[in-house]
């Protein structure tokens, strides 16, 4: 497709399950003031993605109408700019995120936005792909947002939950950047590529306390739930103070949650560098071609990714 005229959007008529997303030949929009075109050519999967669009009262909440886009991270080249826009140039390499309008051919974000109101970019650093950098914003953003509610440094031993997910992947490396020791949970399949990140696997499930005690004889001094509350409840278990404790997806008494959005300014652009300079890895689990993205969304809703799922476009 010669990305004039027409443009490759996926799409829901009806909210719902993978089976309701559908590619569909959309009309190519225009750049407004203050907004670049980004011509998309790969788009990370998160949860929230099927989670926002599965049915229409959980669609609302987040402003969801229909028709409507699917898929919140993307990378690619900028090739229009509205007028006045002077941060970006047509042929920028950029990275970011709109909500729920990602995985399309062509996206159009406002320069001053956000993810969640007009979808916000930034510059991709050299040495870094588009695949990789089309899995940062999300996960990368929320793996930071925890870290810096429970600070892990050099002397502490961190127990992270889901820790081989796509925010775990994030959040192990950046708390052994800290000088941390990990603990992280995930089922036997993820064990070698936990260790790879340099994270010490444990099983998450009944006495993973005991387990993380054995490992850890000394102590344990932050945690972090990826996945719901059961590294919480192990954490508590384990003597681990509350204020040193977050989740990110599920709410519990006494424990300050993290969210992306709250990520420090300049975090992906930290989190790019350390990547593009070798010193963080984003285990990319599966691509698939956009024909293919109820199959990426099926893969993804099994909860079993070790890493990111990401749409070429
Ligand atoms: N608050 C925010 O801003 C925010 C942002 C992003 C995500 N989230 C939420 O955070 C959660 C994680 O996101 P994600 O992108 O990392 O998801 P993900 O990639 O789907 O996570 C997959 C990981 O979860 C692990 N897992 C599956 N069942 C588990 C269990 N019972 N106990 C512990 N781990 C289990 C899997 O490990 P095995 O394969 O080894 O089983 C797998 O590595 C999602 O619920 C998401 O909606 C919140």
């Amino acid at each position: 497709m010669s990305g004039k005229e027409a443009s490759r959007a996926v799409q829901f008529e009806s909210f719902g399950g993978p089976e309701a997303l559908r590619v569909r030949e959309v009309p190519v929009p225009q750049a407004g003031p203050g907004q670049i075109r980004v011509r998309v050519t790969a788009a990370g999967l998160n949860p929230m993605d099927w989670f926002m669009t599965s049915d229409a009262e959980t669609a609302a909440r987040f402003g969801l109408s229909l028709p409507c886009g699917f898929g919140t991270d993307y990378a690619g080249v900028v090739d229009q700019l509205g007028d006045g826009v002077r941060e970006f140039a047509v042929g920028d390499r950029v990275f970011g995120g709109a909500l729920s309008r990602a995985v399309a051919d062509h996206v159009v974000v406002d320069v001053a936005g956000t993810i969640a109101v007009g979808g916000e970019a930034h510059r991709t650093p050299d040495g870094l792909d588009d695949r990789t950098a089309s899995a940062l914003s999300i996960a990368g953003c929320t793996a930071a947002a925890a870290l810096a509610v429970v600070d892990p440094g050099p002397d502490d031993t961190v127990l992270i939950g889901a820790a081989g997910g796509g925010v775990g992947v994030f959040a192990v490396q950046l708390a052994r950047l800290a000088g941390a020791r990990v603990i992280g949970t995930g089922s036997e399949s993820s064990a070698e590529a936990l260790r790879a990140l340099g994270a010490e696997p444990v099983a998450y499930g009944d006495g993973l306390a005991d387990r993380v005690r054995a490992l850890a004889p000394g102590g344990v001094a932050a945690a972090m739930d990826l996945h719901g509350t059961d590294t919480v409840q192990a954490a508590r278990e384990l003597g681990v103070p509350d204020e040193r404790i977050t989740a990110i997806a599920a709410q519990v008494d006494g424990i300050t949650p993290a969210n992306g959005a709250n990520a420090a300014p300049g975090t992906l652009e930290k989190i790019a560098g350390l990547v593009a300079e070798g010193r963080l890895r984003v285990p990319i689990a599966r691509s698939f071609p956009v024909e293919d993205i109820q199959a990426a969304v099926e893969l993804q809703k099994g909860r079993h990714v070790h890493g990111k799922v990401v749409i070429d476009l």
